[in-house]
């Protein structure tokens, strides 16, 4: 496996590093760094001349910073002669920008991929694409593993027996569908309306849910908006507060019994005991290890 080397950007060294060393293999070197006029500087310090590249960055906040980071590492690649260069991207930035909304409006997750592709990636992969259709705005191959075995996994045996699997808006039933049947339990679907960026409000409460205990689940906790409302109305609506969800950042709330998120995007040291942080190293690092050997990764979906 001579032929292969890893680049960490900026995001989320410790998730490269901690790939790496499951891979059993430094990170390449290199160095990324700032114009005083905030414009992205990178180099790198090894030889990629007809390796394979793989470069692992997550367009996490701050998303720009990072994604211009990721196109400057990849067109670098491309210009050193890399033998074909995959993004490994385990947070996808835009990716809710999928559709037009409204008149005057970008698709800005499909100019995303268009601005991927035109620099040189020859492959994406990323995990839990907040659309499956964003892999229709690429026409190089994109692999959207899933990280709900693996949050699952570490679920288990730590749910209360009554649980029951909340959608927190109709763009998740599928998703949350997958948990239900991997813990054996059925799915509310909340009817979630979207005033603005930070703004939401449930408008409905569909399915049964009792005086049960509840885990909801989503791809991404942004503002944490999402999250609060979807317990304020489940408890309205009767559900016991005893609450925990699974996704990818930070929120608190009296009634949260656990948040179990991804590394996926690097979280910063807290004292927040309810906040437990699942790798997704093992599931990257074997997709790496079936690129390399040409084999199949569809156990990995
Ligand atoms: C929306 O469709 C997503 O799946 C998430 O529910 C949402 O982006 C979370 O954002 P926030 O935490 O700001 O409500």
């Amino acid at each position: 496996m001579e032929h292969f080397i890893l680049f960490a950007g900026t995001a989320n060294p410790g998730l490269a590093k901690a790939i790496a060393q499951q891979l059993n293999r430094p990170l390449g070197e290199c160095v990324s760094e700032r114009f005083p006029d905030g414009e992205v500087a990178v180099r790198l310090l090894n030889s990629v001349r007809q390796k394979s590249v793989f470069l692992i960055q997550s367009t996490s906040p701050p998303v720009n910073d990072h994604l211009v980071e990721l196109l400057a590492f990849a067109d670098a690649c491309r210009r050193s002669a890399a033998a074909r260069i995959t993004a490994i991207i385990p947070y996808f930035g835009y990716a809710r920008s999928d559709k037009r909304h409204g008149r005057r409006e970008p698709i800005t997750a499909s100019m995303v991929a268009e601005v991927l592709e035109a620099v040189g990636i020859d492959r994406v992969v990323t995990l839990d694409l907040h659309a499956p259709q964003i892999e229709g705005f690429f026409r190089i191959p994109v692999d959207s593993l899933t990280a709900v075995p693996t949050l699952c996994e570490a679920l288990r045996g730590r749910l209360p027996p009554d649980v029951v699997v909340v959608s927190p808006d109709t763009g998740r039933v599928q998703m949350a569908t997958q948990y239900a049947q991997r813990l054996d339990t059925s799915v509310v679907v909340l009817h979630k309306q979207r005033k603005s960026g930070t703004e939401t409000e449930v408008t409905r409460v569909v399915g049964d849910m009792g005086d049960r205990s509840c885990l909801i689940i989503d791809d991404m906790i942004s503002t944490g908006g999402t999250l609060a409302r979807s317990i304020e109305a489940l408890l309205n609506a009767g559900a016991r507060p005893d609450v925990t969800i699974a996704a990818c950042a930070k929120l608190s709330h009296e009634s949260i019994r656990a948040v179990f998120v991804t590394d996926t995007v690097a979280t910063q040291a807290t004292d927040w005991q309810q906040l437990q942080v699942v790798s997704i190293t093992p599931l990257i690092a074997k997709a790496i290890q079936r690129f390399l050997s040409d084999g199949s990764i569809s156990d990995l979906f």
